[in-house]
């Protein structure tokens, strides 16, 4: 069985997208990233699509039928997974129906604690004892879905929202590439 057809979408950094690129590049590892997506066209992590010579895409979500255009770029690269590694759009319902196919989700909490936004402050400002990461299929309600893989680590006195983010980080690059090899460890 050949890889997985997968379209990582993206607002930001990329620092996920651009750990799974590396991470596929193993001959074991499920997935082959064929496409990214943004909303954003300043986005930093269109540079490690650039640099890797993956096809990239951005889709401005002010305009009426946006998803149309998605959709028409996942057919054209026959996607069968979509992983959103800090996009920070909604998908809507229709879309998931329409597209039919697996969407997983990267937040930086432990759900369902601290779905949204913000979560970090939210987690000091809560005195949480632990915190961590999730990966978990996408549906129509925000951060809800399947929990697939979660990590988690215990919160210092001395720990800000920098250090929280370097830690939740550091534990998303592994949690990630866990996640998608377990989705699709069978085939
Ligand atoms: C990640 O921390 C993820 O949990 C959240 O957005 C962040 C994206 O970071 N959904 P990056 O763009 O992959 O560096």
């Amino acid at each position: 069985m050949g890889k997985v057809k997968t379209c990582i979408f993206i607002s930001g950094n990329g620092s996920n997208l651009k750990n799974l690129i590396l991470k596929s590049r193993d001959y074991n590892f499920p997935i082959r990233i064929k496409l990214v997506i943004t909303n954003n066209r300043d986005a930093y992590g269109l540079y490690h699509a650039k640099k890797n010579a993956i096809p990239f895409v951005c889709i401005d979500t002010k305009t009426r039928y946006f998803e149309n255009q998605i959709f028409y770029h996942l057919k054209k690269h026959n996607i069968s997974l979509i992983c959103l590694a800090g996009y920070m759009k909604i998908i809507s319902k229709e879309f998931l129906k329409k597209f039919g196919k697996k969407v997983i989700n990267i937040h930086p909490s432990l759900l369902p604690k601290f779905k949204g936004l913000n979560t970090y402050k939210r987690i000091l400002k809560n005195n949480e004892k632990k915190t961590g990461c999730t990966v978990h299929f996408v549906n129509e309600k925000l951060d809800a879905g399947k929990i697939v893989a979660q990590k988690s680590f215990y919160i210092l006195k001395s720990d800000n929202v920098n250090t929280l983010k370097d830690k939740t980080q550091k534990l998303e690059y592994k949690i990630f590439p866990e996640a998608i090899i377990k989705i699709y460890r069978n085939i």
